[in-house]
């Protein structure tokens, strides 16, 4: 039942006898861009950008009538957008005014070990804790996320999630679409009962939380104003679970609107990657440009989810495993552009975007193993289940190393690891879609299928995680731990 400090939002299965329609058809609620946190003017302003955070309970206006309640950062839900500087550091302030404890990861960021929000290395109520991120990386879309041991899934949906956009003076120099041209979206999936308050079960441990009715930055099927022009699209795939199959499907006509990829998790592609469709799985950022050029003013364009829900998942899921949770319904579309006013467009996407690091297989000096599968009624990795106080691998810094990737279950899991971007080597034995060879952070492994990582661990040593992003897979202990060492 009711509770303080908002966690009726967390209830689970119950009263939700009369299921609110699946979607607003209307798209009739106008999206809402995450506002950007200024630095705090105070702090030592010559060597970092300081910012302050309050986590809190709040409320977010994600569908017409009762605000839904909600713990976010500052309250608010997304949490504000920090915009940092290559090169130049950022030193972020976390209070936690919630009544739980919580951690905060940088997800993508190559940082520290003391300031990646360990899964215990918890800010208790009523206490701070200052994370220091570098931002000694390429430009890109990254996003900061609870990371709390065994809650992840239940805090994140519940409201702590928030974008962080380095930005590259390098990629300001390509002229790519800017400013309100450049808008970032956070997809996710809830289920909401009849006074908008969101339904969660944690017990969904076999495909994960799946919602019934897409959210797009914390609204409801929102729509999007545009103009005859060029916009850059930051996709995180936020949801608990679910994975994403995108077209853009223009009112009259048949054929889905073609855009280009120009960047994945870690930042710019080598070059951009014309396509119809893009898969997304949790945790996995895509930058996208959408030309609405030639689209008659008045029209709408629909953002699409033309998956069923686990398109990557193996037919025969025998031993996947878990109890609880299906896979959830089919979410049709997520939300539309209106094509609203004509406009000049100066922005371009050139040919070659980046130098971007891609190890070769030769390069490699290290390798290991990683196994996913089931363990004993929690998920597991290599056969076991995590634990905070283990070692489970260690690798060297400054060393290419190559990980084999092996999904021993039917289900598709998004293996993601801490520290650094990787290049994704291959998939199922074939080399990856042109939209997977950039920097990479999050791989979905197919179920019942193998991929490889390259990568170069570097800057810093110490304890990290790698883990599933289906984040009830990972609070259900698919997650171990990589010493970084000398
Ligand atoms: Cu986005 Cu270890 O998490
Ligand atoms: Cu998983």
């Amino acid at each position: 039942g009711d509770s303080q400090d908002g966690d009726s939002t967390f209830t689970g299965g119950g009263g939700n006898d009369s299921p609110p329609p699946l979607e607003d058809r209307d798209f009739a609620t106008p999206l809402v861009v995450p506002a950007t946190l200024t630095p705090l003017a105070t702090a030592a302003a010559a060597d970092a950008d300081a910012y302050h955070l309050t986590i809190k309970p709040g409320t977010a206006q994600m569908k017409p009538g009762r605000a839904t309640p909600i713990v976010g950062f500052n309250g608010i839900f997304p949490g504000p957008t920090i915009i940092a500087t290559r090169g130049r550091p950022t030193q972020v302030t976390q209070t936690n005014a919630w009544n739980e404890r919580v951690t905060v990861h940088n997800h993508g960021h190559k940082v520290a070990a003391e300031s990646d929000g360990h899964p215990v290395d918890y800010i208790t109520p009523g206490t701070s804790k200052v994370y220091t991120y570098p931002n000694d990386q390429p430009g890109g879309t990254f996003w900061y996320h609870d990371h709390t041991m065994d809650v992840t899934g239940r805090h994140v949906y519940g409201g702590l999630a928030g974008f962080y956009i380095i930005h590259d003076p390098a990629e300001d120099a390509l002229n790519l679409p800017s400013g309100a041209y450049d808008v970032p979206l956070l997809l996710q999936d809830k289920t909401f009962n009849a006074n908008n308050t969101t339904v969660f079960d944690e017990r969904a441990i076999g495909a994960g939380f799946h919602g019934d009715t897409a959210v797009v930055n914390g609204v409801v099927n929102p729509f999007h104003e545009v103009a005859t022009r060029k916009y850059r699209f930051r996709l995180l795939n936020g949801a608990n679970a679910r994975e994403w199959q995108l077209r853009f499907l223009v009112a009259g006509s048949s054929t889905p609107l073609p855009f280009k990829v120009i960047a994945s998790d870690g930042g710019l592609l080598a070059a951009p990657v014309n396509t119809t469709t893009l898969s997304m799985a949790p945790g996995e950022r895509y930058d996208i440009v959408v030309d609405f050029a030639n689209i008659p003013v008045n029209t709408r364009v629909t953002m699409a989810n033309t998956a069923s829900s686990q398109s990557r998942d193996d037919d025969d899921r025998r031993g996947g495993g878990g109890g609880g949770g299906g896979r959830g319904r089919d979410i049709p579309s997520l939300m539309q552009f209106v094509v609203a006013r004509q406009e000049a467009d100066t922005s371009t996407v050139p040919a070659k975007l980046a130098n971007i690091t891609r190890y070769k297989e030769t390069d490699a000096k290290s390798r290991a193993n990683v196994s996913l599968s089931f363990n004993n009624g929690d998920w597991g990795m290599n056969g076991r289940s995590y634990d905070p106080g283990r070692i489970d691998l260690t690798s060297k810094l400054d060393t290419v190393t190559i990980w084999t990737l092996k999904n021993d279950s039917g289900l598709m899991h998004p293996f993601h690891k801490h520290l650094v971007e990787f290049n994704v080597l291959d998939i199922n034995g074939q080399p990856p879609p042109p939209e997977m060879r950039g920097l990479k952070d999050t791989v979905a492994v197919p179920g019942r299928g193998t991929a490889r990582i390259i990568f170069k661990n570097e800057g810093f040593t110490g304890t990290y995680v790698f883990h599933c992003h289906k984040l009830e897979h990972e609070d259900h202990r698919m997650m171990l731990q990589e010493g970084v060492t000398r």
